[in-house]
């Protein structure tokens, strides 16, 4: 490993991610680890400098403060205790160290270098992936967001040819994504991909069903059938690439003893189709795999490409889809990212989108009077999507917004906008 690592040991804190990035932001890389790590353990991860035993309000587990074992506060390396005054630490701060304490410490007393970039980062894992590896072979669901594009790029880098991509078209991608995803890894990168498109399946078994949380599972279910059927067609697969990242594997605030949850993968597949995982974006925060992804020279916009749910469309083309529905949605959020990207919006709005509900209202074109579809846009901010708020949007542009979704999309002839925040409402619809 080419970086210098600065391990911090979850004594029950909720600030462990806090100062991973601050270590991070200091260019020294920095992984939180549950308290109960043995000293193998912590030599195992190569490149240890120092140790940071974060303790805090979910230490005392079934009345009993939990701690690190005996030999790791012997083990030679330097250690800071926070918030715990009877650790067996010498060096102990009471309260969250100041920023310049956590510099002193990185690197005065553990000598560690400012390493930590994306480069290496990439050089690191391509390693690891190849020694992972070996000549076998990955398989990876491709769909398109930023996380399973990342991983694919990197795993092209590491193992090429021996890296097999599947991209599933629901149908409920919004225009031109799956032909992006072809695009840009088949023919500019070279990937081994399987494209397939399951639209007429996908649209078939979700025919006349209104209830939001049966479309979700017929969605999510028919997504592992496909992805399963591809995967049985192949031969010698031993490995499923993923693209987990940091967030997913910490629990934030919870029990120390559960510090490291068990996170869900592609989720659902049969017991039969055994794969070792292959996950090397595993550390990165969201942000650090945007970088990796602009390092690696993946397109901007795929880059930092607004999150997408994973249902698509399919949310948000509500109640019964029906195909001209489905279409008069995926022109409108078109027209709606045209509009923002010109305006410099894309760059600033967390969230943006169109929404077409399932009723039409009377209107009037070409002199008559005419059934046709709202349409309702949607534009949230938001640092974590457990709240959010609205986007201000200049009145000017909403008009030329509406002008031409009701030109350009005849099947709708009103535009509205929504103005609720989350709570009380939800981001998406349904
Ligand atoms: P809500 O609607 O719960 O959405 O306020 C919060 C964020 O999550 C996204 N979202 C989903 N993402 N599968 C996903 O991968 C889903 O089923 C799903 N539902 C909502 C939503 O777009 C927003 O960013």
């Amino acid at each position: 490993m080419k970086q210098d690592m600065i391990v911090i040991l979850d004594l029950g804190s909720t600030e462990n991610t806090v100062i991973a990035r601050q270590i991070r932001d200091m260019g020294v890389y920095s992984e939180i680890h549950p308290h109960d790590i043995t000293v193998e353990q912590l030599r195992a991860l190569d490149n240890v400098k120092g140790i940071i035993l974060n303790g805090g309000e979910n230490r005392v587990v079934d009345g009993v403060a939990v701690d690190v074992a005996d030999e790791l506060y012997s083990c030679g390396l330097p250690m800071i205790s926070i918030d715990h005054p009877t650790s067996k630490c010498d060096k102990k701060f009471d309260a969250m160290p100041t920023e310049a304490d956590i510099k002193a410490f990185v690197f005065d007393e553990c000598k560690a270098e400012a390493n930590w970039n994306m480069k290496n980062f990439i050089e690191d894992q391509v390693e690891l992936v190849r020694r992972q590896v070996g000549d076998k072979k990955v398989l990876l669901a491709l769909s398109g967001g930023v996380d399973s594009s990342v991983v694919a790029a990197l795993l092209l880098k590491a193992i090429g040819q021996q890296l097999v991509c599947v991209h599933v078209n629901h149908g409920l991608m919004r225009k031109n994504e799956s032909e992006n995803v072809v695009e840009v890894f088949q023919n500019q990168l070279n990937a081994n991909l399987i494209y397939v498109d399951a639209t007429d399946r996908f649209l078939g078994k979700l025919e006349n069903v209104a209830d939001p949380e049966q479309k979700r599972k017929i969605i999510g279910g028919e997504f592992i059938r496909v992805f399963e059927e591809e995967a049985r067609k192949l031969e010698g697969i031993d490995f499923l690439g993923q693209g987990t990242i940091y967030p997913d594997i910490i629990e934030s605030g919870t029990k120390t003893a559960k510090c490291v949850k068990s996170h869900h993968n592609v989720g659902g597949l049969p017991e039969d189709l055994q794969f070792e995982l292959v996950e090397p974006l595993a550390q990165l925060f969201k942000d650090e795999v945007r970088a990796c992804g602009v390092e690696l020279g993946l397109p901007a916009e795929m880059v930092y490409r607004q999150p997408f749910p994973g249902p698509g469309l399919g949310v948000r083309c509500l109640g019964a889809i029906t195909r001209e529905r489905l279409e008069a949605l995926r022109e409108s959020d078109a027209i709606l990212r045209d509009e923002f990207a010109k305006a410099g919006l894309d760059k600033t709005v967390w969230q943006y989108f169109t929404v077409v509900p399932d009723f039409k209202a009377v209107g009037v074109r070409d002199n008559a009077r005419s059934m046709g579809y709202m349409c309702v846009i949607r534009a949230v901010n938001t640092i974590d999507a457990m709240t959010a708020t609205i986007e201000r949007i200049d009145y000017d542009l909403l008009e030329k917004i509406a002008d031409r979704i009701t030109a350009e999309v005849t099947s709708i002839n009103r535009v509205v906008y929504e103005i609720t925040k989350k709570p009380v409402a939800t981001i998406e619809f349904e």
